[in-house]
């Protein structure tokens, strides 16, 4: 398995075609109902992915199949609507060639959001959580297999999230009177939500929240050296916190609500990394 030279180069010929003279210095990851950010970007390039070569079209509600290339706040950037999921049955290194390629483009900068289930009991949905740290929980790691060129052997994930922007997100969420918490996220293969015996484990093991993304496309990122930065929403209680059974209705709807306050707070992050 593992990711050649060739497929990574492939895609990001492609996508380069598609940026003309655009040199993206951030490249930002929407999840599950949060596509509102591509609508934003100006002088915007439109990239299908059955256009970009190795990048399947995304079968999951809420999420497109596109790059979306221009500037957002002054800020050149590339940005990711749709995802690959491991339980839609991607190979890891699927998950993670979007990653791969930006680093390929010449962007240092990778800012990634998802929806996740709140596990913290002071979480509600609609609370936005910055990702401090991660817990890989699938099993599953896009660096296995011989080693991808650039990519290091065993990267160093001490600091998969990078303290600087962290810093930079505190402060602008402050300024902008944006409640905005920090915590442990973990990521789970899925697609079925946790059992309550299963949440009540993440409690005890140090998570904050509970995903299905953004742990393959870290680990990727942190093997080429590019600064992560991640924002969860919290959309639902996890499992057994509450009453009401999940549904990924609600996620669509939670991440709907508050995705205005997201995209100030990624925006803000971005005119300080102008
Ligand atoms: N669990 C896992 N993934 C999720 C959840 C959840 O409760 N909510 C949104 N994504």
């Amino acid at each position: 398995m593992g990711v050649g030279r060739g497929a990574i180069e492939s895609a990001a010929n492609a996508v380069s075609r598609g940026l003309g003279s655009l040199k993206p210095r951030v490249a930002i990851v929407l999840g599950s109902g949060l596509g509102f950010l591509a609508d934003e970007v100006g002088r915007a390039t439109r990239m299908p992915y059955k256009d970009i070569p190795g990048f399947p079209e995304p079968g999951v509600a809420g999420h497109k199949g596109e790059l979306v290339a221009g500037t957002l706040d002054g800020v050149a950037v590339v940005v990711q609507s749709g995802r690959f999921h491991l339980y839609e049955g991607h190979p890891p290194e699927v998950a993670a060639l979007p990653a791969r390629v930006f680093h390929a483009l010449g962007v240092a900068t990778l800012i990634l959001t998802n929806a996740a289930g709140g596990i913290r009991p002071t979480f509600r949905p609609g609370t936005l959580m910055l990702i401090a740290d991660h817990i890989n929980l699938m099993w599953k790691n896009p660096l296995i297999g011989p080693v991808a060129p650039g990519d290091a052997r065993f990267p160093d994930m001490s600091d998969p999230y990078d303290g600087g922007l962290r810093k930079i997100a505190r402060a602008v969420a402050r300024d902008a009177r944006i409640p905005l918490e920090e915590g442990v996220y973990a990521g789970l293969l899925g697609p079925s939500y946790e059992t309550p015996a299963e949440v009540r484990m993440l409690q005890r093991i140090g998570a904050d929240a509970v995903g299905m993304s953004t742990v393959p496309e870290v680990i990727a990122a942190r093997a080429r050296g590019m600064r992560c930065l991640g924002f969860s929403t919290i959309t639902n209680l996890a499992a057994g916190l509450s009453a009401q059974p999940l549904s990924h209705a609600e996620v669509l709807e939670v991440g709907t609500r508050v995705a205005g306050q997201l995209g100030s707070l990624i925006k803000g992050v971005l005119r300080e990394l102008r």
